[in-house]
């Protein structure tokens, strides 16, 4: 099917494969069509149908709480087209960079998987074909007879990677969640679409770097800090982590962390905060390089940072009220402006 994208300052034309979703065609084709989750729930993907016919397999989506009603408007990400279909995007929509990793359908197989605590897993699969991606961005997952795509990002940094590493956070009734927390998921196979997202770091940012993480938001920040070591970056600017849980027996990824930080001892400083209880001192004891506080994470990055925001890309992944917290603070305490702050929702 051939599909026709106005939007406010060119038009686009792509194909679309029978049953692929419209936003997967266009941005596969190199065409940076308006997104933020991919799954239906931002409302981000919205188009109008002007000519053709489409299908929307999930009508419950609620993203399509955002939608105009009785203006054929319709979730890019959700929708497929049944015929050749013209549509107009109410946004500015340019091609992609060149050089930019272009997403691809991608098949996975679910290699290993491992409990980081009572309800987060890693995950790994193994892929095919190999994947470039930038530091920070995620894939859509679905796997076949459970409805719905999830986002997860990459924990791994690699180029032309053919194994990607995700954190797994249980959600009750969280279909593929459920999935990937019951019994025979090795050797499972499952589908993706990706790499998505524009929380991203590559070296050539030039300034120093704060991650606000909170809880299965640390992967993004796992891929970011492994790029940052791989390049050398810390030799020339300052890394800041700041990792949020609840309790200590939330806390995973210690011990990757205690390496990063032996690696730049001097210009990366990664702390923990718990909101809900002090450290306990063992875990103090057991990973002397790490920093601990209690409070809620964007509270603790505020108190840490106090006087320190110069030249500073910050990056925030985690649940949606701790990244609203977050970007509040960075705006108005760290006065940094809304293009240094990068984050994707898709929680
Ligand atoms: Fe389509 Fe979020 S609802 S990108």
């Amino acid at each position: 099917m051939k599909i026709l994208a106005s939007a406010k300052n060119q038009a686009h034309s792509f194909d679309c494969a029978p049953g692929e979703k419209i936003l997967y065609a266009g941005l596969r084709s190199g065409i940076e069509l308006p997104y933020e989750c991919g799954s239906g729930t931002c409302g981000t993907c919205v188009a109008k149908l002007i000519e053709g016919k489409i299908e929307d397999p999930w009508p419950e989506a609620p993203g399509r709480a955002y939608l105009k009603p009785d203006a054929d408007e319709f979730l890019m990400c959700q929708c497929v087209a049944l015929t050749d279909c013209s549509l107009e995007v109410p946004a500015s929509v340019k091609l992609m960079p060149a050089g930019a990793p272009v997403p691809l359908h991608l098949g996975g197989v679910v290699d290993r998987s491992r409990s980081l605590t009572h309800d987060v897993l890693l995950v790994d699969l193994t892929i095919e074909p190999p994947l470039d991606f930038e530091a920070g961005q995620f894939v859509l997952m679905e796997v076949s007879d459970t409805p719905g795509r999830r986002a997860y990002s990459m924990v791994n940094f690699d180029r032309q990677a053919r194994r990607l590493r995700f954190v797994i956070k249980k959600k009750p009734g969280g279909g593929l969640s459920e999935w990937l927390f019951g019994p025979g998921v090795e050797g499972a196979r499952v589908s993706l679409f990706g790499p998505l997202g524009i929380a991203t770091f590559s070296p050539d940012i030039a300034k120093h770097l704060v991650c606000v993480a909170g809880g299965s938001g640390i992967a993004g920040m796992m891929s970011i800090l492994s790029r940052a070591c791989q390049e050398r970056y810390l030799e020339g600017y300052r890394g800041h982590l700041f990792f949020g849980v609840r309790t200590a027996r939330d806390l995973f990824f210690l011990d990757e962390l205690s390496e990063f930080k032996a690696q730049f001892p001097e210009t990366l400083q990664i702390t923990l905060a718990l909101s809900e209880e002090e450290i306990p001192a063992t875990v103090r004891e057991a990973h002397p390089r790490l920093g601990f506080d209690t409070g809620l994470v964007h509270d603790v990055t505020a108190r840490h940072m106090k006087g320190k925001f110069d030249n500073i890309r910050a990056y925030v992944a985690g649940p949606p009220p701790m990244v609203d917290a977050a970007i509040r603070m960075l705006l108005k305490e760290g006065r940094l402006s809304p293009g240094n702050i990068r984050y994707d929702k898709f929680s």
